[in-house]
């Protein structure tokens, strides 16, 4: 099969995580006798630093006739300066606009191996597996009007707060289909004891949920969310909620797991799938070779799920990233508490990459028999 994956390395450690996750794909491709077509292209404040723009037009033409998008992170202090509209980060938010994905899907399992490098205890974080189905397109993040204005010699800035019947709906459908295949269960988390938009997203996922009879739907506001995040995290299954709760709650989920680094994410329902890890350019860290790019990959073992159905290819790749780990291997950011063999992001990559070449040899060899 051929597919063309446009690669955005962005800033920080994004080009870092990247390299690896595309390393892991030329494997699987050389396993499997696929094509895949890797095409890079600058986005964020390395795109502003080259041309002027964090979304290039170059960069946008090719990620809308790419099959797939693979993303490692934008931002850096440097451009913290400057105004919303300027920054790297409107660069990535154009982008997701244009490719219109709007259901981002972020899972957040407890590895059997990393229980003890999770800040919370063993008995807490083991068996939690959850599936964070986050807005992407709606909420703040795109809300109109926005803005600063200077009036009587005071400044004041608004943001607003927008969601739709039919926004709502779209996404909910793909928590509630995802549930479906998994535990069925589904956690709506809003605010609306307070917000009208929240209100509105409850009775909307009230009536959705009236399509799926066999799926357990609750709700939960915010607060109590990101507490019971932590302290039960297994009473979760997917957990369905708007674009900046979604954010906030995601990274709070990465220490069930025990490092930011390890979240991937696909975000679907537009023209081109998108995928990222969760986590951000990690300028305290960038340059020093010691990223944790197993969210990277995992994220494009997703890519290979989603836009590609390569449901074995994925499941290799998740399967590869589990046996480094059982074999004790950590970047620095996992090691705590677990004893391990601390690797750097490159070293990280080459082990996942051998070990799919293993998997795949022992799915072969079982299949064989
Ligand atoms: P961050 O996610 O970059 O880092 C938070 C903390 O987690 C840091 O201590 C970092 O070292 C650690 N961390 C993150 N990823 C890691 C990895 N793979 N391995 C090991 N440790 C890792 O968040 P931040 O510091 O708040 O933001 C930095 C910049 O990244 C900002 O400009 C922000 O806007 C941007 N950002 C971008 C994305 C994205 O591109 N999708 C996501 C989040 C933040
Ligand atoms: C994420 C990031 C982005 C977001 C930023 C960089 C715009 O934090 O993907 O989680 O808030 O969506
Ligand atoms: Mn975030």
């Amino acid at each position: 099969m051929r597919l063309k994956i446009v690669v955005l390395p962005g800033d920080g450690i994004g080009p870092e995580v990247t390299e690896q996750a595309v390393r892991v794909l030329r494997e699987v491709a050389n396993i499997h006798g696929h094509n895949f077509l890797f095409e890079e292209h600058a986005v964020g404040g390395a795109a502003i630093k080259r041309s002027g723009t964090p979304l290039p037009q170059v960069t946008l033409d090719a990620s809308l006739t790419a099959d797939a998008v693979l993303l490692g992170a934008i931002g850096a202090p440097e451009f913290d300066h400057l105004p919303a509209n300027q920054r790297p980060e409107a660069g990535l938010l154009l982008l997701r606009r244009a490719l219109g994905g709007f259901a981002n899907l972020r899972p957040v399992n407890s590895y059997p191996a990393l229980a003890a490098a999770s800040p919370l205890r063993s008995e807490i974080v083991e068996g939690a597996d959850i599936l964070f189905v986050r807005e992407l397109l709606g909420g703040l993040y795109f809300g109109e009007p926005r803005g600063i204005i200077s009036q009587n010699g005071d400044s004041s800035a608004f943001n607003t707060m927008r969601y739709s019947v039919s926004e709502i709906e779209r996404v909910a459908r793909v928590a509630f289909d995802a549930a479906m295949k998994r535990r069925r269960r589904v956690t709506s988390v809003d605010k609306a004891n307070v917000l009208e938009t929240s209100q509105l997203w409850r009775q909307t996922v009230a009536r959705v949920a009236g399509e799926y009879p066999q799926v357990d739907l609750d709700h939960l506001y915010v607060d109590a969310a990101a507490m019971l995040l932590v302290t039960d995290p297994t009473r979760f299954d997917v957990i369905l909620t708007e674009n900046l709760f979604g954010d906030i709650l995601s990274d709070e989920g990465a220490v069930i797991t025990g490092s930011l680094g390890m979240l991937a994410s696909a975000t679907t329902g537009g023209a081109v799938d998108l995928y990222e890890p969760v986590h951000g350019s990690a300028p305290d860290i960038a340059g020093r070779g010691i990223a944790n790019p197993l969210g990277a990959i995992a994220s494009a073992a997703m890519l290979l799920r989603h836009t590609a159905e390569m449901e074995d290819e994925a499941e290799e790749i998740e399967a590869a990233i589990r046996a480094v780990l059982d074999a004790g291997y950590r970047t620095l950011d996992i090691s705590r508490g677990t004893g391990g063999h601390v690797v750097s992001t490159a070293e990280m990559g080459q082990l996942v990459t051998e070990a799919v070449a293993e998997v795949a040899d022992m799915r072969h060899a079982y299949h064989a028999v």
